[in-house]
């Protein structure tokens, strides 16, 4: 079922999203101390993450739209987070949907879910805007949920992140962009 409102929660099958607020800092720190997620998105300190919180708090407040934190619906517990951001990538204005999920709670379609929801409230929200993904050209898992959720592999960018087999941040390392087409799934 569709959000009435930009900020409202969203509830999927398995998952309870929700707008990610200053009161997610416990909790988002625990998501980043996972090895897996601070690999490919880190490196995070205490101070990093409450900054990066207050950021996104702001990003709905400002954009209307950012990043949900995931909970199983069922059981409350700590799931990943999710969704959309506002951006611009060259001179295009996008929404970027990304995920990040408990290393535990991998293997489970969890990502899957988060993104098809991101989709279908960029469907319903913000339908003029195109919707991209990006990651690190190595990350096999997250190109994995581009694939699934039927984004198009659209070339390549270069930003701040991992080279394989270089160890550390690089200024300019590749990233794979995906892109929904716009007849794709959920913009029917
Ligand atoms: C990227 C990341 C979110 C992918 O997680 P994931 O669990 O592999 O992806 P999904 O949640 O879509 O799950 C897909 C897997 O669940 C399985 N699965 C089980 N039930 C499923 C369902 N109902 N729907 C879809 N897949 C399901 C799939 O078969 C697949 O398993 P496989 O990889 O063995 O083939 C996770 O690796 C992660 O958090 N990495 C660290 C953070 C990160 O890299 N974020 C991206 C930065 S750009």
């Amino acid at each position: 079922m569709s959000p009435a409102a930009r900020t409202d929660p969203v509830l999927t099958d398995r998952l309870l999203l929700t707008p990610i607020g200053v009161q997610h800092v416990d909790e988002l720190a625990i998501l980043h101390q996972e090895p897996l997620v601070d690999h490919w998105t880190g490196p995070w300190t205490p101070a990093l993450v409450r900054t990066w919180v207050n950021g996104m708090a702001e990003r709905w407040a400002v954009d209307g739209v950012g990043k949900w934190i995931a909970h199983d619906r069922s059981t409350g517990v700590l799931v990943g987070r999710g969704g959309l951001s506002r951006m611009v990538i060259g001179d295009e204005a996008v929404l970027e949907v990304g995920w990040a999920v408990r290393d535990t709670s991998t293997g489970n379609g969890y990502a899957t879910e988060i993104g098809r929801a991101a989709l279908a409230w960029a469907a319903t929200f913000s339908p003029e805007v195109p919707v991209v993904a990006f990651t690190e050209v190595h990350n096999a898992a997250s190109v994995a949920v581009m694939r699934r959720l039927g984004l198009r592999r659209s070339g390549v960018i270069h930003r701040e992140g991992l080279v394989a087999g270089r160890p550390g941040l690089h200024a300019r390392a590749p990233f794979v962009l995906y892109r929904q087409d716009v007849a794709g799934p959920g913009r029917a």
